[in-house]
């Protein structure tokens, strides 16, 4: 679609962190499809860098997306990007639909079933558009997937592998020290980090339906029990830090950057502010804040580091998925699906390899596709495409160019939540017990 076809659609960005920023970008870059008119964020500085960035009046500038919902205050604009810390989710979502705003939504939507199922309700209710971020489900290769098997290429479709390498600093980084460490402050770990790899699995599979799940996991290694002998509370002054994979000091401190993590770190890093500046902020971090926590059980963390799940499909086709912390790589998903006449194997790049077994040949798929470069580099430009594609079905009033819609999105999370009580529980859970 031409830049002339979009209609410029105008947004709120409630949640200004990684993600809001990140989606922010698209205004930024394609300014004729997509205006931001107010943004929400409690923190001064994001606030002010978002300000600036859009030129926005300052009554459209808040410390709370709650300002927005208000009643007494006119709608704003059509929609709203919701992109606040995970429990924040449900309400924003049922307030700000209720107040007639489209809704991009991160994932997860909520962190109970029950309030998914209540946002999806209440969007259809008030006849407002609703986008789940499953990003993923937008990259060329993820739908070339979909569509060969959609064509029979590898005959009929029996079984799918999948793993999501967390990245072992990754994982330390985000679950062990940051915003999903604490399954009571955001929310399990399958849910913040897999509930993609289950919207895939789910996705490729359609339109066969998920009847049963089991699942096994622990949280095996960020624990009291692992603490290194001599090791102290903190990175910084930790006698053992040079033999310690974990230390803050090799993760945030070993080379310039001023992009994630470090951003998280430090998020108040200026334009202008060299690595010299940005090395003092984050020091001062590491020594006061959770970011410099010793990994061995000062974090408060108890999200589970590794988990399988297993899913079983109406008509006996299964999958695998699996997330470890423990991998070199970081998210770059690996799958391979089974067909009774071939196989597809996704390593996570723009490619993917088909093999048929009638004709012991091989195929390859390059999928690459540069529309989102240097835009959002986000998940491999997923997140362009995604951002993209909630724009074009508002301009063009066409919900079906949404991927992730209402349906499929709670679809995949009750999966989580299934697969989540089947580990606690130690049972198979049947998926019609969360329907
Ligand atoms: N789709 C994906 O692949 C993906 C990737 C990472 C994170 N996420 C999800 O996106 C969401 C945001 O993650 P993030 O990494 O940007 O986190 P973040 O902490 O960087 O951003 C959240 C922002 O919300 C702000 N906030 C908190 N309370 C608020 C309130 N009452 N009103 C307005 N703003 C408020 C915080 O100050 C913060 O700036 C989370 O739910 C996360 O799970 C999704």
């Amino acid at each position: 679609m031409s830049n002339s076809e979009y209609r410029q659609i105008t947004g709120i960005i409630v949640g200004c962190g990684n993600r809001g920023q990140n989606y922010a970008e698209y205004a930024r870059h394609f300014p004729e499809r997509f205006r931001v008119v107010a943004v929400a964020d409690p923190r001064q500085v994001v606030r002010e860098k978002m300000q600036k960035l859009f030129s926005l009046e300052d009554k459209h500038v808040s410390n709370d997306w709650r300002q927005f919902a208000d009643p007494s205050i006119e709608r704003l604009a059509e929609c709203a990007l919701i992109t606040l810390p995970d429990r924040e989710h449900y309400e924003a979502a049922i307030q700000l639909a209720k107040k007639g705003y489209h809704i991009l939504l991160e994932k997860p939507m909520a962190t109970k079933p029950e309030h998914c199922k209540e946002i999806v309700q209440v969007c259809r209710d008030n006849n407002v558009l609703l986008g789940v971020c499953h990003v993923l489900r937008y990259l060329p290769v993820v739908k070339k997937i979909k569509e060969l098997i959609d064509k029979n290429v590898i005959g009929k479709l029996i079984s799918i592998q999948h793993i999501e390498p967390v990245g072992y600093f990754h994982f330390a980084h985000s679950f062990v020290r940051g915003n999903w460490h604490n399954e009571n402050e955001s929310c399990f770990s399958l849910l913040a980090k897999c509930c993609h790899d289950l919207d895939l699995i789910q996705y490729w599979m359609q339109p066969r339906q998920c009847v049963n799940i089991s699942s096994f996991g622990k949280l095996m290694h960020f624990t009291r029990d692992n603490k290194p002998q001599g090791a102290s509370d903190r990175c910084l002054t930790c006698a053992v830090e040079s033999t310690c994979p974990y230390s803050a000091k090799k993760i945030y401190l070993e080379k310039p950057n001023r992009r994630w993590p470090v951003s998280v770190v430090v998020p108040d890093i200026e334009e202008h502010e060299g690595w010299d500046e940005i090395k003092v902020k984050v020091k001062h971090a590491l020594e006061t804040g959770p970011y410099g926590k010793c990994v061995y059980g000062d974090c408060d963390n108890d999200v589970v580091d590794q988990q399988v799940v297993i899913l079983n499909f109406d008509d006996g086709a299964t999958a695998t998925m699996q997330m470890v912390a423990f991998t070199e790589q970081v998210c770059q998903r690996t799958s391979r699906i089974f067909g009774s006449h071939g196989e597809l194997t996704w390593t996570g790049e723009d490619t993917l390899v088909h093999y048929d077994f009638l004709t012991q040949k091989r195929t390859i798929y390059d999928e690459a596709d540069l529309t989102s470069a240097g835009i959002m580099g986000g998940h491999g430009g997923a997140d362009f495409f995604a951002m993209d594609s909630f724009i074009r079905a508002l301009s063009l009033n066409k919900p079906e160019l949404i991927g992730t819609g209402p349906e499929d999105s709670l679809a995949s999370h009750l999966i989580a939540f299934a697969a989540e009580t089947a580990r606690k529980e130690n049972r198979v859970c049947q998926i019609n017990e969360f329907a």
